[in-house]
């Protein structure tokens, strides 16, 4: 059973004009937070599998994934807590040139573990985004080295061996998305298209047709990208709505599962399967409860995929697993002087997402 009506290019839809790229960025590379207690934040993060970086000479703290990045988070120490912005990997070093010149701005060097140069930007919102290419990388961390054969009723894959998850973090190997709550949407997502080459994947709009959510993929041609590396969501403020990391599969997401709770963080929603990118997702809340995903067996684009549009719907944020916990659920009664644009998002979330759920 599916909520999701589904087409390409249907009228009853307004079409996300894709501008023509000036790069075509690869991949994201890292988030940037600011923190007030940031030693807590360094033990969540570490729960959570990544992994810290011996940094003697500054407050700062970085923390790399099990994969080649020289690091994948950020963590500066602040006044207030704050999500900074995020890095993307340029393809060339010309991208980083090219892309510079067409904002009027400099390239310098990268200040952070692995070097390389970068390009700073300021997207719509007034977040940090980063080009950044010619770093070192650092060789991946050794880890379960092969996913664990499945048994099914049609093939008997794993004989004469069993399934033993330890109670270690699960291991993170990058970052796989971000996504944010845009005031702008318009503007936000043509920003990002326009610069990096962010293809939209799947859009969810309201009644109207207008786009409320977006994700995006990286444009890298006939290699698959992630169904989405950002997703912006229409809403009335500038926020942050999580992180999301790749591990290793569904035992490693259920092995972090199993871990986090024992060092007593915050749940939030999981474990599930989303429907727009299939991804088996767990969330759970950092210290100061912003959300960070871990997930597994995600869906897998090229280039040439096209757009799909559909009715935004509570019940197309997951195939199967519980509901939304009850902080993302939409006010039940509509806010008499809510913008038309909140009342349409509002009203499309209060549909229920199953026959059995309210
Ligand atoms: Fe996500």
């Amino acid at each position: 059973m599916s909520e999701i009506t589904s087409s390409h290019n249907n009228s009853e839809f307004q079409i996300i004009e894709r501008p023509e790229p000036i790069v075509r960025a690869d991949a994201v590379a890292h988030v940037v937070f600011a923190r007030r207690d940031v030693d807590t934040m360094a033990r969540f993060l570490q729960d959570f599998g990544f992994r810290p970086l011996e940094n003697p000479s500054r407050e700062t703290r970085y923390f790399r994934g099990y994969g080649t990045l020289p690091f994948c988070v950020e963590v500066i120490p602040s006044s207030e807590d704050d999500f900074i912005g995020f890095a993307l990997v340029a393809k060339d070093a010309n991208d980083l040139e090219t892309l510079a010149k067409y904002d009027g701005l400099q390239v310098e060097s990268c200040d952070g573990p692995g070097g390389g140069m970068r390009v700073r930007f300021t997207d719509p919102d007034g977040r940090r985004v980063d080009l950044i290419h010619g770093f070192s990388p650092v060789p991946a961390l050794t880890t379960r080295d092969q996913l664990l054969p499945v048994n099914s009723p049609l093939q008997a894959r794993r004989v004469n061996a069993t399934v033993r998850t330890p109670v270690q973090p699960s291991p993170v190997f990058r970052i796989g998305h971000v996504v944010l709550q845009s005031p702008n949407f318009d503007v936000t997502v043509d920003w990002y298209m326009r610069r990096f080459g962010f293809i939209p994947t799947d859009v969810q709009a309201v009644d109207d047709g207008r786009p409320a959510l977006g994700f995006f993929r990286l444009d890298r041609g006939a290699e698959p990208a992630d169904h989405h590396s950002l997703a912006v969501l229409a809403g009335p403020s500038k926020t942050m709505l999580h992180v999301s990391t790749e591990t290793l599969d569904i035992d490693a997401l259920g092995q972090g599962q199993q871990f986090l709770r024992a060092r007593g963080w915050t749940h939030f929603w999981g474990i599930g399967r989303h429907q727009l990118g299939s991804q088996v997702f767990d969330y759970w809340k950092d210290p100061v409860g912003d959300e960070w995903e871990h997930y597994s067996d995600g869906d897998l684009m090229t280039a040439e995929y096209p757009t799909g549009y559909h009715k935004l719907r509570r019940g197309g944020l997951w195939e199967w697993g519980d509901d939304i916990p009850d902080s993302m659920r939409p006010p039940e009664d509509i806010p008499e002087n809510a913008p038309p644009e909140v009342k349409a998002l509002i009203q499309a979330l209060l549909v229920p997402p199953r026959p059995w759920l309210r």
